[in-house]
């Protein structure tokens, strides 16, 4: 029995990277997953890898519309919406607060931050007629405290309104069984990683981390499922940090 029979998620940014880990573990444990990305190719190719019980449609996290036809797309495949993993996100050009232009902050919290309002906004009434579901939104250990490499304010401050959306969310709606956490981790190797690190600075990263190694998708992924799951019932309005020990330092 898997432990995510009968839920119907949606999970953004998942034609590849943690997103891509979260639609495999998810199909695994039972569940049926519209999983959205803007990259087509990918999400596609991800979803006829994983069956009949998957389903890829094309989705902008900023866009409003884009939301509204997505929540439709998987209630006409698979019904109401049980779980939501917003998890598509970017980090943004590089730059400290006073070489940061407005239009790239702005961009970043679009797609870090308001995207997590659209979704949760459309899903919620799918939800309701569901009878519950879980809201998982993916931030960073950047939205927990001000880390040195964090690459820009507009990262630090969507991932830090993530994990506010998130609270006021899960006492909003608990009454009708609607469960929201926010997940913070630490290094973890995907193309976000790689593309922002060298052999050698994934070295470092691994070396100042007190269990001794970054983090793989699949540590994120047993967190994520276990969240959405009913063996989560009683968790909700959280922050659950997946770092190896780095903000205990
Ligand atoms: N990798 C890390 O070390 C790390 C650490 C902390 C938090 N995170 C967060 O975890 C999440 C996933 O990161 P990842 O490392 O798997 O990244 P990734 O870059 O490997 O994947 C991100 C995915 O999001 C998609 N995406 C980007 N913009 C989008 C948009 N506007 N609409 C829809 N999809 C869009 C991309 O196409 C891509 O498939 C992000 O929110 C990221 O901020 C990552």
């Amino acid at each position: 029995m898997g432990r995510l029979n009968g839920k119907v998620a949606i999970i953004t940014g998942a034609a590849q990277g943690m997103g891509a880990e979260h639609a495999r573990r998810f199909i695994k444990e039972g569940a049926r997953v519209l999983i959205t990305d803007i990259d087509a190719a990918g999400g596609n190719a991800l979803a006829g890898d994983l069956g009949a019980n998957a389903a890829f449609f094309q989705l902008d996290v900023t866009s409003d519309a884009g939301w509204a036809a997505a929540v439709a797309e998987a209630e006409r495949r698979f019904g109401p919406v049980s779980a939501l993993v917003n998890n598509a996100g970017i980090i943004g050009s590089v730059a400290k607060c006073a070489d940061l232009s407005e239009g790239e902050f702005n961009r970043i919290c679009a797609i870090n931050q308001n995207s997590v309002f659209l979704g949760t906004k459309h899903v919620i009434p799918s939800m309701q007629r569901a009878g519950g579901g879980s809201i998982v939104n993916i931030s960073s250990i950047s939205g927990i405290v001000a880390i040195y490499g964090t690459p820009n304010v507009a990262y630090a401050a969507s991932k830090f309104a993530v994990r506010g959306i998130t609270k006021q969310v899960a006492i909003e709606y608990g009454k009708d069984s609607i469960r929201a956490n926010s997940v913070h981790p630490g290094y973890i190797k995907t193309k976000m990683m790689t593309d922002a690190l060298d052999e050698e600075g994934i070295k470092v990263a691994s070396a100042s981390v007190p269990i001794g190694r970054v983090g793989e998708v699949e540590d994120v992924s047993n967190l994520v499922v276990f969240l959405a799951s009913d063996e989560a019932g009683f968790i909700t309005g959280s922050e659950y940090i997946i770092d190896g020990g780095l903000t205990a330092l």
